[in-house]
């Protein structure tokens, strides 16, 4: 690759082990970087609880105007126990989710997979676990989290009610459905679309959309499973899917489900996308505040969202290509931090995954 003008990103450390992971992620983009002649500058802004410490808001309009102006964002996590006032009027997810919207992110892809070499990792037996290399689309900018009406009140009478709202639209599957059968294409060619339409309106329009759009992707075979199912079939028979695609909160609850079947929710990384604009990226993993600023976290969650970032934001799928590797052959030769029952710290795992890279020979 021929070094072009510099790519900006956004750096958002965020709370809790957020700046422990990201710094790893960052140093590895840089060897990754220097590699491949990419240059990157970075521009470290605020967000979540460290955001409302120094500002009063969870995402100051800087942070949002920088994350705008930029190629992409690398992310660590939001929030922990100092913001968990759940009276509070500002809280840190309200950055992240204000984020998401603010760049409009409608897909948040999770890839899974269950590294041979993890297989003892999990809790799971192995033989559940191999083969597995699935990808959940998640639509990100609506669904329940976006809802409106929401709110708290008294009821007449005595007592307390609240109300989310669940809402989608035709348009919002349809984007959504529409980029998991595009990647399922250079996939396997599988889609599973997962719903609840058995009991739910928008779940019925999603299921609609979704076969009207799988119908103009020939190449891709869509079925369709309810999310109570899914959430089984992903611990029992997970190597049975290619790309599941669903609505926000449904992709959030089964996202930390995969999670196990790759060891460590320490591992996933992700990659929030919009139809154009800067791409965010962050592990899906949240602050843990129990082992934040121990050197104890697993850091491969946010390298492998670099990765992403370098893919599909950076136009520099060879640094991709060259951290993925890097990563593998470290796990392979045996790696581990604390959640993958090993002794690394996150810095140690950040350094053996620069000195896989280092060895990674030139394509
Ligand atoms: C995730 C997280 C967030 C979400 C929280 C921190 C708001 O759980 O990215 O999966 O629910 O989307
Ligand atoms: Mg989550």
């Amino acid at each position: 690759m021929s070094a072009g003008a510099d790519k900006r990103v956004v750096v958002l450390a965020g709370d809790g082990i957020g700046p422990e992971v990201v710094a790893e992620a960052r140093a590895v983009v840089d060897a990754a970087a220097a590699r491949v002649g990419l240059r990157v500058c970075y521009d470290e802004q605020l967000i979540g609880g460290v955001a409302i410490d120094a500002t009063g808001e969870a995402l100051p309009e800087r942070t949002l105007d920088a994350c705008r102006d930029a190629d992409a964002v690398l992310l660590g996590a939001v929030g922990g126990p100092k913001w968990d006032d759940p009276n509070a009027p500002v809280r840190p997810e309200q950055g992240l989710l204000g984020l998401r919207k603010g760049l409009g992110l409608f897909a948040n892809l999770r890839p899974v997979r269950a590294h041979p070499a993890l297989l003892d990792a999990s809790p799971l037996r192995p033989e559940r676990l191999s083969g597995v290399d699935l990808l959940v689309v998640r639509e990100l900018t609506g669904g329940i989290y976006f809802g409106t009406p929401r709110l708290l009140e008294a009821v007449p009478g005595g007592g307390t009610r609240a109300l989310d709202t669940m809402v989608y639209t035709d348009a919002e599957v349809r984007r959504v459905v529409a980029l998991a059968c595009r990647l399922a294409a250079g996939r396997r060619g599988r889609v599973t679309s997962v719903d609840k339409a058995n009991v739910l309106e928008s779940s019925r329009l999603w299921r609609r959309v979704a076969t009207e759009v799988a119908a103009a992707h020939p190449a891709v075979e869509l079925d369709h499973l309810l999310v109570d199912a899914a959430a089984m079939r992903l611990i029992t028979s997970a190597a049975g899917f290619d790309v599941v695609v669903t609505s926000n909160m449904f992709g959030d609850i089964l996202t930390d489900e995969a999670s196990v079947l790759t060891g460590s929710i320490g591992m996933l990384p992700s990659a929030s996308l919009g139809a154009r604009g800067p791409g965010l990226y962050e592990p899906i993993h949240g602050s843990a505040p129990d082992i934040a600023g121990r050197g104890l976290a697993n850091p491969l969650g946010a390298i492998l969202s670099a990765a992403m970032m370098l893919r599909h934001s950076l136009d520099c799928p060879a640094g991709a290509a060259l951290i993925e590797r890097a990563v593998d052959d470290c796990v392979q030769a045996g790696a581990r931090t604390a959640d993958l029952g090993g002794s690394l710290g996150t810095a140690e795992m950040g350094a053996a995954v620069r000195e896989a890279l280092a060895r990674v020979p030139a394509q």
